[in-house]
């Protein structure tokens, strides 16, 4: 099948890629030349594993290729996906859908015989029904069909999520349609994936359901995080003890300095601003959306209190920088609003992250970087784990004791057993359990 990716960010660039590797003749399409050109040249723009090989291997199979030119690919595919930004529209948190609306014109023009117009991009409920009426008042000939089709990718894990994907999400209004998009994901049956056929206003929502309810589960775990320092309980054994029960599931029950990254926080507004819009507000959703805003804040209030109530004039050092691990992904970071507090308090930063030093240089003042997790932590008066990368995971404790001027752990992602930590002669600060001693 011939494919038009509209927009080599994220989601177009990995889904992109996974489809070639399906077997289809995948284009994918940017505005940016230089995002083009360095993929031609096969750097990626983006650093998810596994996706500089997938792309080399499928542009060698001539499966895949890369364009600023729309026109062409759209003229000959039978399926285009659009797949822009969905960013926050500043102000008011509607999701700004400008990109969508303009690649559907862009589409419009270019289209020659019947094709499936497809939004990957997350997009509110009724986008796909402005997506066809844009299509048809430009190009009242068109033999054309709209379907939504969400991703439901984890950054760090994107291509693995493609290829083994939970459920595929499909809505489309016609018959037609929904046997172009079943030919999409064919290789994947397979997998036996199940695909879920549906209307296109279900599929938007479903897209938005699934981010607002994981993003409701970790919140409702970090509350439960703060009870547990309160009253001598352990959030992580309380999680097991609620996750085995299979009706709960064990996944996103990690406690920490909040969620983060470019979807959850992005999404749940949306979501609570058209459920307003609609008079029947999601109260849960928008109770999430406020305590995760100040959740991150208060990690900062954590960490002085871990200092002795004081950080001014202290270093405080910061490893992981970036939402989550395997991603150099900077986008509503807990550290951008952990260094702010922490800084607001009089603190000197020095931080260090594998992949996201260089998305976070623009965006944070008057931090220093240090080239690996020691040299961060020399000196310092407290050294807080604000994202789990693997390298975080199995430091050398004794080192670290006497590299620090004070032996404070603030352990914001629960890596550490709090007695290792102690047998080395370190403070170890967790989320959601007493310090034990
Ligand atoms: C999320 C969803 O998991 C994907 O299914 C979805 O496709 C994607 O958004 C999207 O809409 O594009 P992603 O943002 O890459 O994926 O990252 P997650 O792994 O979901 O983590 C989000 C945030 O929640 C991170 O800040 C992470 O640290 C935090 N988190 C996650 C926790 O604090 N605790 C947990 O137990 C799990």
């Amino acid at each position: 099948m011939r494919i038009a990716m509209i927009g080599s960010g994220y989601v177009g660039l990995v889904s992109g890629a996974c489809l070639a590797d399906f077997g289809h003749e995948v284009v994918c399409i940017d505005k940016d030349p230089d995002k083009i050109a360095a993929l031609n040249e096969g750097r990626m723009p983006i650093y998810e594993p596994g996706l500089d090989t997938l792309v080399a291997e499928n542009v060698r199979q001539k499966r895949l290729a890369f364009s600023t030119d729309l026109k062409p690919a759209v003229a000959q595919a039978q399926a285009v996906f659009i797949a822009v930004g969905t960013p926050s529209r500043r102000g008011d948190g509607f999701a700004d859908l400008s990109y969508v609306y303009a690649a559907a014109r862009e589409i419009a023009e270019a289209l020659t015989g019947y094709a499936v117009v497809v939004t990957k991009s997350t997009v509110p409920v009724g986008t796909g029904d402005e997506v066809e009426r844009i299509l048809r008042e430009a190009r009242p000939d068109l033999d054309v069909g709209v379907a939504s089709n969400p991703e439901f990718l984890r950054e760090g894990a994107a291509i693995g999520d493609f290829k083994r994907p939970d459920r595929i999400v499909i809505g489309a209004e016609d018959a037609r349609a929904a046997a172009v998009m079943q030919e999409v994901y064919r290789p994947l049956y397979l997998n036996q994936a199940p695909i879920l056929l549906t209307g296109r206003r279900t599929a938007e929502l479903t897209k938005y359901a699934a981010n607002a309810f994981l993003a409701t589960k970790i919140t409702f775990i970090n509350e439960i995080a703060d009870l547990c320092e309160q009253v001598g309980a352990n959030v992580q054994e309380v999680a097991r003890g609620i996750g085995l029960d299979n009706r709960i599931g064990a996944k996103f029950l990690h406690a920490g300095p909040g969620y983060g990254g470019s979807c959850f926080p992005k999404d749940t507004l949306a979501l609570v601003k058209t459920a307003q819009d609609y008079g029947t507000p999601v109260r849960i959703v928008e109770t999430v959306v406020a305590v995760n805003d100040q959740r991150k804040r208060a990690m900062a209030r954590k960490v002085i209190a871990a200092c002795g109530g004081s950080v001014r004039g202290k270093r405080v050092a910061l490893l992981g920088l970036t939402f989550k691990p395997n991603t150099d992904d900077m986008r509503d970071a807990p550290s951008l609003s952990i260094i702010a507090g922490l800084q607001d308090a009089g603190a000197r930063i020095v931080a260090y992250d594998p992949e996201g030093m260089e998305q976070a240089r623009p965006l944070l003042q008057g931090v220093a970087y240090a080239e690996d997790a020691y040299a961060c932590a020399e000196g310092a008066d407290a050294l807080v784990i604000v994202t789990e990368w693997n390298a975080f995971r199995a430091l050398d404790l004794a080192r670290l004791k006497a590299l620090m001027a004070a032996p404070v752990l603030v352990d914001l992602r629960n890596v550490y057993a709090p007695a290792e930590v102690e047998r080395h002669g370190l403070r170890h600060v967790g989320v959601g359990a007493l310090a034990p001693g």
